[in-house]
């Protein structure tokens, strides 16, 4: 049984690092918290420097001001930091800084790396370990998709089954409506010409294989499968058409859609297999109808698992279900990573979860 984290008796201080549509969740969830103080935040883009966190977050005056200063992030006293920027190439391109926070004594909780660092390398986990140890720190890396959806919602179905044969993760995510063209065109890799796409070694490959590698080798770890490798199987959708998409437009011909797919080999066969596809829309070809990710076990017995996130009902909000689901994760994780013991810390299957209550809205009071 794990030891459920008991309600703090000081909040635990926290830094909010970057205020993108994740990061600005998070930092409106550590706002609103009663058990969460903000003591810092860091931000990337210049236009925000100095502004009160509360100005920022649409929350009244907080008192902490944004710095783009590492520096002011290391000299304050803080329990951990919520590490949320931007992707960048390489995937490594963090580590850095976050290696820094943690031999300042700050715990690191990011939602773009370190969920099973081990299934990278085992010398990139040692290396970061280093870090934790010189600083008596914890680093985790948490959110959906990595995080949840393979980690800990497939390894806790598994629990019913006599015998299993494999298991199967896939994720569909319509990129059409997202805003940030610098997420979509250079991150994501839509509107690529398909020859500037190397699936085996180029920089999209490279970086989303060490991000689903620790999908694979986490779930893979827990369930106590022997894996003797994981391999890469990438495919691209091209535009059929020119497609208006939010962030701009994909020309006909160049990437509309990628799948990043990794198998954790068994026994000379695909025993684990982790599929994530970002699509420019639901037109294109073999994605007319999906479920936002889906969970399928194969064995005695099988089990297929369909889920959606519901988006929110609340007027003038324009935060979606993802981006208040990686903030739950997020915020849920701060008690499990301060009370872990110094290193890489990992989440059990199913920890002990504390949202807060809230009342339905009035439409749901009326259907009970
Ligand atoms: N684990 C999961 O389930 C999950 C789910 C969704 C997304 N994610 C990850 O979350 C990350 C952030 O997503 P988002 O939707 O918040 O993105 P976003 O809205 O584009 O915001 C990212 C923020 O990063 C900062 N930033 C911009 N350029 C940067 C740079 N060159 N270097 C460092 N920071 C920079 C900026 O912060 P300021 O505005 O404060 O300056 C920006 O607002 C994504 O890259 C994705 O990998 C994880």
């Amino acid at each position: 049984m794990n030891k459920r984290p008991e309600a703090p008796e000081k909040p635990y201080r926290v830094v909010q690092w970057a205020t993108g549509a994740m990061g600005k969740t998070c930092l409106r969830a550590v706002i609103d918290h009663p058990d969460l103080e903000l003591v810092g935040l860091y931000v990337h883009s210049d236009r925000k420097l100095g502004l009160d966190a509360g100005t920022i977050a649409r929350r009244a005056a907080t008192g902490v001001l944004a710095t783009n200063s590492l520096e002011d992030i290391l000299a304050l006293e803080a329990d951990v930091v919520l590490h949320c920027p931007l992707l960048q190439f390489p995937y490594e391109a963090h580590d850095r800084e976050v290696c820094r926070l943690l031999e300042s004594g700050k715990n690191v909780i990011s939602i773009n790396n370190y969920f099973h660092p081990r299934s990278i390398s085992a010398a990139y986990a040692t290396e970061l370990e280093a870090s934790c140890h010189r600083g008596g720190a914890s680093l985790a890396g948490t959110g959906i998709n990595p995080g949840l959806i393979a980690e800990r919602f497939a390894a806790v179905a598994s629990g019913l089954m006599l015998e299993l044969e494999s298991i199967r993760c896939r994720e569909v995510y319509d990129c059409l409506e997202m805003p940030n063209a610098n997420y979509v065109f250079d991150v994501l890799g839509m509107g690529l010409p398909p020859e500037q796409v190397d699936l085996v070694n180029g920089p999209l490959a490279t970086m989303f294989t060490a991000m689903y590698r620790q999908c694979v080798g986490g779930l893979a770890e827990r369930l106590e499968i022997p894996l003797t490798g994981i391999e890469s199987d990438h495919q691209l959708v091209l535009a059929p058409r020119d497609i208006a998409a939010r962030a701009g437009t994909v020309r006909e011909g160049t990437v509309a859609a990628t799948n990043w797919q990794l198998h954790g080999i068994c026994d000379g066969r695909r025993v684990i297999t982790h599929s994530v596809n970002w699509i420019m829309g639901r037109e294109l070809p073999g994605y007319e109808d999906f479920t936002h990710w889906e969970i399928a076990l194969r064995g005695k017995p099988g089990l297929d698992i369909r889920m959606d996130l519901v988006e929110p009902d609340e007027d003038g909000v324009k935060t979606t279900a993802a981006q208040y689901g990686v903030a739950g994760m997020v915020t849920q994780a701060i008690p499990h990573v301060v009370a872990a013991a110094p290193g890489l810390c990992e989440f059990p299957a199913a920890p002990h979860y504390r949202p807060r209550l809230r009342e339905p809205t009035p439409d749901r009071k009326q259907q009970q």
